[in-house]
């Protein structure tokens, strides 16, 4: 929320004549006032906010994506059919592939070619310190440990190609040189036959260059990509972006920036580029943000208090904070604030549900709790349009905050998967300045002496955009039993007509499941809307849409 009087606010809020008022249901007085401002435009909101990663862990690539070209299962190309038609569907922005943790022990060279050729290697999840749960310990000979390199690079862009996304493809800086990335830039990116390694790939079949133009320099260089100090991971990057063959085609380099709230990750890094000079700055395109909330191993996706539920919504609201002070101190760096932030990696983290096969690491559906995360966190992007030029879920298929869930011919949409649909609509649009006064919410939780403490969370949050006529204005109830009436009121316009799409159940723990895969799905409803402002009841812990054509 911005820094208007909130007082002023509320009392403009309350003096506003209930005559105006076109009600939606009964008239009852409103705890809850959303103000839109038309003319105050934050910025164009990037396609590439609805965007997604893929890596080679768990049930990801094999199953998740990858069925291969003679399996019983649907599928083009080998790739899972209902994936591509459901995915495609949403309107992906980019694709970030392979990993994750697993791009900085991999070769690309190991996934190109005839199938029946390429080389088994043991995958990075199989042999790593995160083999810590029991379900891992059981994991069975197959492709999720024994890496067959069926999916590589070929196959990942034929994919994004399917599905209407673009590729982000993140090098291996750990364990490979410089010399490697070159060699997969040129095997990428170099025109037909004009080269040894772009003759390969037209043997390959891919006769048209990939156009990769969105590159990761490592991942989580801190961590699993190296464990460099952000002083050695700034004079790696500045070797791996050095004076890069472009084959004509702007490369768009991506950083491998903080975890969560390391704030010295970032300013040190940014000050170890700096030292040779602005141009260093000019070369990053984004920089990455990582952020989880949920605690990896912890609790199952299904099984929480009402407590539980409000505490695990406000650690993911976090990612408004991160977003602020991260770009405040890229603003010390950047003056011109050309590097926007890439959040490729965000959700909520569970422990993997007990009854997915063990070799699933981290798999499971998800219920209407990670529904409002998602929504908490794509109106967190959209209300920093300036800011954030791309953000991915971690992932897509089967792992952590996934938008689908499958199992050999099953297959589902997880809550997750409808959040996104509801909120591609404000896509390109243009985000506007939004005023929230709601009741907070007050729950508890235990501090690090595992003293019961009292926290708190906003009460209505979300986002606006304009696109020509239609004006889109989505909101999280995060209140476990209480419906917000709330008086909508939009500054410098009237309504013609509107409509609501809600997700949203009696029971938090709402999730799809194999047996019944539509237990949790958005619904429809028409609002009876004129004027300049209306009442709407938010119903308790939902996430909304509304649309409204603007006269
Ligand atoms: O998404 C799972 C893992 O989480 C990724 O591989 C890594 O980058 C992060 O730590």
């Amino acid at each position: 929320m911005t820094n208007i009087g909130r007082r002023a606010f509320v009392a403009s809020a309350l003096a506003t004549s209930v005559a105006t008022f076109a009600l939606r249901r009964t008239a009852k007085a409103a705890d809850s006032r959303i103000e839109i401002v038309l003319d105050e435009p934050i910025g164009s909101i990037s396609p590439h906010i609805y965007s997604h990663f893929v890596e080679h862990l768990g049930g990801v690539v094999y199953d998740g994506i990858w069925v291969g070209e003679k399996s019983k299962i649907p599928n083009y190309n080998g790739v899972r059919k209902a994936l591509v038609d459901s995915l495609k569907a949403l309107k992906p922005g980019v694709i970030r592939y392979p990993g994750g943790c697993f791009a900085d022990q991999y070769d690309w060279r190991d996934g190109v070619g005839p199938r029946d050729r390429r080389p088994t290697r043991v995958n990075f999840w199989a042999d790593t310190r995160y083999k810590t749960t029991k379900a891992y310990e059981d994991l069975q000979d197959g492709p999720q440990k024994y890496e067959s390199n069926h999916f590589g690079t070929d196959e990942f862009v034929a994919f994004c190609k399917m599905v209407g996304a673009e590729p982000y493809l993140a090098a291996n800086v750990r364990s490979r040189d410089v010399r490697v990335f070159l060699e997969w830039l040129e095997y990428c990116n170099a025109p037909a036959n004009l080269t040894t390694l772009s003759t390969e790939r037209v043997k390959n079949g891919f006769r048209d260059p990939h156009k990769v133009s969105f590159w990761g320099v490592g991942n989580e260089s801190w961590g699993c990509g190296g464990d460099f100090t952000p002083e050695e991971y700034a004079t790696e990057f500045r070797k791996f972006t050095a004076w890069l063959p472009t084959y004509g085609l702007p490369l768009k380099l991506i950083g491998s920036g903080p975890n969560g709230g390391d704030l010295a990750w970032t300013r040190r890094f940014f000050q170890g580029l700096a030292e040779k000079g602005q141009r260093q700055i000019a070369k990053l395109y984004g920089w990455g943000l990582h952020y989880y909330c949920g605690s990896t191993g912890q609790q199952i996706a299904n099984d929480f208090t009402p407590n539980e539920w409000y505490d695990l919504l406000e650690r993911s609201n976090r990612m408004e904070s991160l977003i602020e002070d991260h770009w405040r101190v890229m603003g010390e760096f950047d003056r011109e604030r050309r590097v926007k932030l890439v959040v490729d990696e965000w959700g909520a983290w569970h422990k993997q549900d007990p009854d997915v096969p063990p070799g699933y690491l981290y798999a499971y559906a998800g219920t209407l709790r990670d529904a409002l995360i998602s929504a908490m966190n794509l109106d967190t992007f959209q209300r920093h349009a300036d800011k954030v030029a791309m953000a991915n879920p971690a992932q897509l298929v089967n792992t952590i905050h996934s938008l689908f869930h499958t199992y050999e011919d099953k297959f589902i949409l997880t809550p997750n998967y409808h959040v996104f649909e509801m909120y591609m609509a404000h896509a390109g649009a243009t985000a506007l300045r939004t005023e929230f006064i709601a009741p907070k919410v007050s729950f508890t939780r235990l501090d690090a002496q595992r003293k019961e403490i009292t926290a708190g969370l906003w009460g209505l949050n979300g986002s606006a955009s304009l696109k020509d006529k239609q004006l889109v204005l989505t909101v999280v109830n995060p209140h476990h039993k209480e419906v917000r009436e709330t008086e909508i009121a939009i500054r410098g316009a009237t309504i013609k007509a509107g409509e609501s799409r809600t997700l949203t159940a009696n029971d938090l723990h709402a999730r799809n499941s194999f047996a019944n895969p539509h237990a949790l799905e958005p619904q429809n409803a028409p609002v009876n809307a004129s004027g300049s402002s209306m009442l709407y009841q938010f119903a308790p812990a939902s996430v909304t849409r509304l649309t409204f054509t603007l006269g």
